[in-house]
C-alpha cells in the first residue's frame, strides 16, 4: 500500500484563513499526570507549524487511552498534552471541552486542542451524525494520525467522508512512504521480532509474517505459548492454552517456507514480579512449576543477535522480556543493541518498543521508528488502513465529479 499522488496533500493546499481540523495521534504515555514520552507529540508538530505558518486556524483532535465512551474521565483528559504542546509551540494551546457544538465558530487562538475524541458517544462506532458534526467544525480536515489510521472511527474515518476537503498530513505521508518501501521490497533475510503479552492480540500478524519473513522471533508472553505448544515446561508463566494449535500451525508454516521460528533454549525466571524480584537464568527444560518466565536467557539472546547481525531488514514490535525491571531487561537490551549495530534496515513501532529504544539509548541508530503501534503492525501485515482508504475514496469521488 502506498499513498497515490492523487490523494490531496496538506502541503499543496492554500490554508490561509481556513479552519483546519487536524486528527493527530497524541495517545502518549503519562506518569503522575505528566507526559512521560513525547515522541508522538514531537512527530506531529511539523504539520501543526506548517498549518500555522500558512495562516490557518488550527484545531487539533486526538484520542487518549480507552475511556468509557460517552462520559468525561479526568484520567483520560488531554490536559497534560495541551501543556506539552504549549511548551513546544511557545504559545498557549487551550484545551477545549464540549467542543462538539462549536459549529461555525472560529477559534480565537491560532491553535486549540479539543478534548479526547473518545469521550463522545459514537466515536468508536463511526457514528454518522457524530462524524458530520465534526466535519462542520472545519473547512479542511487533515488526517495526520498514522497511529490511529487502522481505526475506522468517527474522528479518523467518518469525518474525512463529510468534511468539505479531506487531505493527508505530512506525518501520515512519510510513514506510509517509508514503510511501503521497506515492506514491499525488503532486503533479505527479513527478521521480525514480535513481543508482547498475548498471542491472541497478535495472532493475525504472526500468521501473516510467517508467510513473509525469513526468521520470526517471538518474545514475551507470546513465546510462552509457543514453548508450551512444543511441550516445554512453562511453570506459572502466562500462556494461552487455546492458541497452542495456532502456534504449531504458524511454526509449521514458516518452516515449510524454509524460514525459522527459533524458540528460547534458556530463560530468566522468577517466582514473583517487581523491582526486587529475584531473577534466575535456567535452561528451558529446568523451568519449575512455580517459575514465571520473564526474559530470554543469555544463550538465546546470543542466538537471536546472530540472526539480527545477518539480517537485511529487521522489523521490531514488542520487547522480549519485562524490561521495565532491569533484572528482566537483559534480553531486550541485547536485541536493541544488536539492531542498533546491525547494517540491516531496521523498522520499529509500538509504545513498549519505543520505551525500550529510549531506555537503551539506541533511537538514533534505528533506521525508522514508526509512531504507530497497532497501525504499524497492520500495515506490515499488508492490511489497508481505513483512515487512509477514506482519503483515497474522497479523491476518486472528486475525480469522477470533474
Ligand atoms: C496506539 O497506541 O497504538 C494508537 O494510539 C491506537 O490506540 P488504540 O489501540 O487504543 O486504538
Amino acid at each position: 500500500m502506498s499513498l497515490p499522488n492523487s490523494v490531496l496533500n496538506m502541503s499543496d493546499l492554500d490554508l490561509s484563513g481556513k479552519r483546519v481540523l487536524m486528527r493527530l495521534d497524541l495517545n502518549v504515555p503519562m506518569k503522575d499526570g505528566v507526559v512521560s514520552d513525547s515522541t508522538r507529540i514531537d512527530a506531529s508538530l511539523p504539520a501543526v507549524r506548517e498549518a500555522i505558518g500558512k495562516g490557518a486556524k488550527v484545531i487539533l483532535m486526538s484520542h487518549l487511552g480507552r475511556p468509557h465512551e460517552g462520559c468525561y474521565d479526568l484520567e483520560y483528559s488531554l490536559a497534560p498534552v495541551a501543556k506539552k504542546l504549549t511548551e513546544r509551540l511557545g504559545s498557549e494551546v487551550p484545551l477545549v471541552t464540549n467542543w462538539l457544538n462549536n459549529g461555525n465558530q472560529h477559534p480565537k487562538e491560532p491553535v486549540v486542542l479539543y478534548e479526547n475524541v473518545r469521550f463522545n458517544r459514537g466515536e468508536k462506532t463511526n457514528d454518522k451524525q457524530l462524524a458530520q458534526k465534526m466535519a462542520e467544525l472545519c473547512d479542511v480536515f487533515v488526517m495526520n494520525a498514522f497511529g490511529a489510521a487502522h481505526r475506522a472511527h468517527a474522528s479518523t474515518h467518518g469525518v474525512a467522508q463529510y468534511a468539505p476537503i479531506a487531505c493527508a498530513g505530512p506525518l501520515l505521508r512519510s510513514e506510509i512512504e517509508v514503510l511501503s518501501k521497506a515492506v514491499q521490497n525488503p532486503k533479505r533475510p527479513v527478521v521480525a521480532i514480535i513481543g508482547g503479552a498475548k498471542v491472541f492480540t497478535k495472532l493475525q500478524v504472526l500468521r501473516q509474517l510467517s508467510a513473509k519473513v525469513d526468521t520470526l522471533i517471538v518474545g514475551g508472553g507470546i513465546a510462552n505459548t509457543f514453548l508450551a505448544a512444543t511441550r516445554h515446561p512453562v511453570g506459572d508463566s502466562l500462556f494461552e492454552e487455546k492458541l497452542m494449535d495456532d502456534a504449531i500451525r504458524i511454526d509449521q508454516m514458516i518452516y515449510d517456507r524454509g524460514g525459522e521460528l527459533p524458540l528460547p533454549t534458556d530463560v530468566v525466571v522468577s517466582e514473583e514480579l517487581g523491582a526486587v524480584a529475584n531473577a534466575q537464568e535456567k535452561a528451558v527444560s529446568d523451568v519449575g512449576n512455580n517459575d514465571r518466565i520473564l526474559d530470554i536467557g543469555s544463550i538465546t539472546a546470543a542466538h537471536y543477535m546472530d540472526h539480527i547481525h545477518r539480517a537485511g531488514t529487521v522489523i521490531w514490535s514488542g520487547p522480549v522480556g519485562v524490561f521495565e525491571y532491569d533484572q528482566f531487561g537483559t534480553g531486550t537490551k541485547a536485541l536493541a543493541n544488536a539492531i542498533a549495530e546491525s547494517k540491516a534496515f531496521s523498522l520499529a513501532g509500538g509504545g513498549d518498543t519505543i520505551a525500550a529504544i529510549n531506555k537503551y539509548g539506541v533511537a538514533d541508530r534505528i533506521s525508522y521508528i514508526s509512531t504507530g503501534g497497532g497501525a504499524f503492525l497492520e500495515f506490515v501485515e499488508g492490511k489497508s488502513l481505513p483512515g487512509v482508504s477514506i482519503l483515497e475514496h474522497r479523491t476518486k469521488q472528486s475525480q469522477l465529479m470533474h
